[in-house]
């Protein structure tokens, strides 16, 4: 019985030690050191090779190592009747939801200006409005972002959240489906994209829907890069539609050293790292769900293909 781990990040020796805690009888094979492909019944991935898990016949779930699973959705052959389970977890949450508040307490107190201020030694003091005047909104208000909600508004912050279905986080006002999209991103100050990337949200962040926002919008993008059309982004940007962008992950990575966001002066470009998925929180909730296959318990956090998250 053994579980491949396929990761991007070099942290295989830390998640071994941590599985081995917890699941002792589960032999650890760090990817490509398969062995007998037969003997691997569950796989903890990021970014898989295409057609590899189609390989393993005895396979009984596969876990995402984030919280997104757009890496094995796009793999034609990924087996159909294996269940992928993503990644739900306290640090995971935790660590989104302070790069949320971070982003957006840096824009709403105008940090990036007073550093780019630093830089020409400008003394210009900048009058900002309260936290209680200043409209965040926050798509996709699912486990990552209605924790971000949460605490955004319990800082004071006027917080609206955009999902397919409505929401209930108190204090948070819920916007939901095609009808929905319209005024929330008319009130919108902030904007925080926290969405899986599906047939349905990609390319949501475009001219049109930043044309919507409030004139001097702040964007955080955290989501997926396929959300935003690059182009447009940088318009609005150029345009002042959007005073600046704080942007962890783009359609191409690494950001390609030719792209423009890197020398935006609107722009922090963060390397996919707003949150990364912590062994030593995580490899519970993996064995928790290995427990329950083993018990024949319902799984939990099983990712609808025909939703597409
Ligand atoms: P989740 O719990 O599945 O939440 C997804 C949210 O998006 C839900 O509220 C869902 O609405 C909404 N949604 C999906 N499709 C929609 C549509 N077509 N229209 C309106 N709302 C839609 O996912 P999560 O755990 O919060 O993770 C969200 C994403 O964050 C991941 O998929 C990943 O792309 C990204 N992420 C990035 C990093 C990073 O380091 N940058 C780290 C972790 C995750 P319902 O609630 O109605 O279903
Ligand atoms: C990271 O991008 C994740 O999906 O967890």
């Amino acid at each position: 019985m053994a579980l491949l781990f396929k990761s991007d990040v070099d942290r295989a020796e830390v998640w071994q030690d941590a599985i081995a805690t917890l699941l002792p009888e589960l032999e650890f094979r760090n990817w490509p050191e398969v062995g007998d492909p037969a003997e691997i019944e569950y796989a903890l991935v990021w970014h898989p090779p295409r057609g590899e898990l189609a390989k393993l016949p005895n396979l009984k779930a596969i876990f995402s190592l984030g919280a997104g699973i757009d890496h094995l959705a796009s793999d034609p052959d990924l087996p159909k009747d294996v269940p992928v389970v993503r990644m739900v977890d306290q640090s995971l949450t935790l660590g989104m939801t302070e790069f949320v508040v971070m982003s957006v307490l840096r824009h709403h107190r105008r940090i990036h200006d007073y550093e780019l201020q630093q830089r020409q030694k400008t003394w210009e003091q900048h009058v900002t409005p309260l936290a209680w005047q200043r409209k965040v909104g926050i798509l996709g208000l699912g486990v990552l972002g209605s924790d971000a909600a949460d605490k955004l508004n319990y800082l004071g912050f006027d917080v609206a959240g955009w999902s397919r279905s409505e929401k209930n986080v108190p204090g948070v006002t819920s916007f939901s489906g095609e009808e929905g999209l319209r005024p929330f991103l008319e009130r919108s100050e902030i904007l925080v994209c926290l969405l899986p990337l599906t047939e349905n949200t990609k390319g949501i962040l475009n001219a049109e829907t930043l044309a919507l926002l409030p004139r001097g919008a702040y964007l955080v993008n955290a989501g997926r890069g396929q959300h935003m059309v690059p182009g447009d982004v940088l318009a609005a940007l150029n345009s002042g539609q959007l005073a600046a962008a704080t942007l962890d992950v783009f359609p191409e990575e690494p950001l390609p050293q030719d792209s423009p966001f890197w020398d935006h002066p609107k722009v922090l470009v963060t390397p996919h790292g707003a949150s990364i998925t912590s062994p030593i929180t995580a490899a519970e909730a993996l064995a928790e769900s290995i427990k329950c296959l083993r018990e024949g318990q319902p799984l939990q956090n099983v990712v609808d293909f025909d939703r597409g998250y």
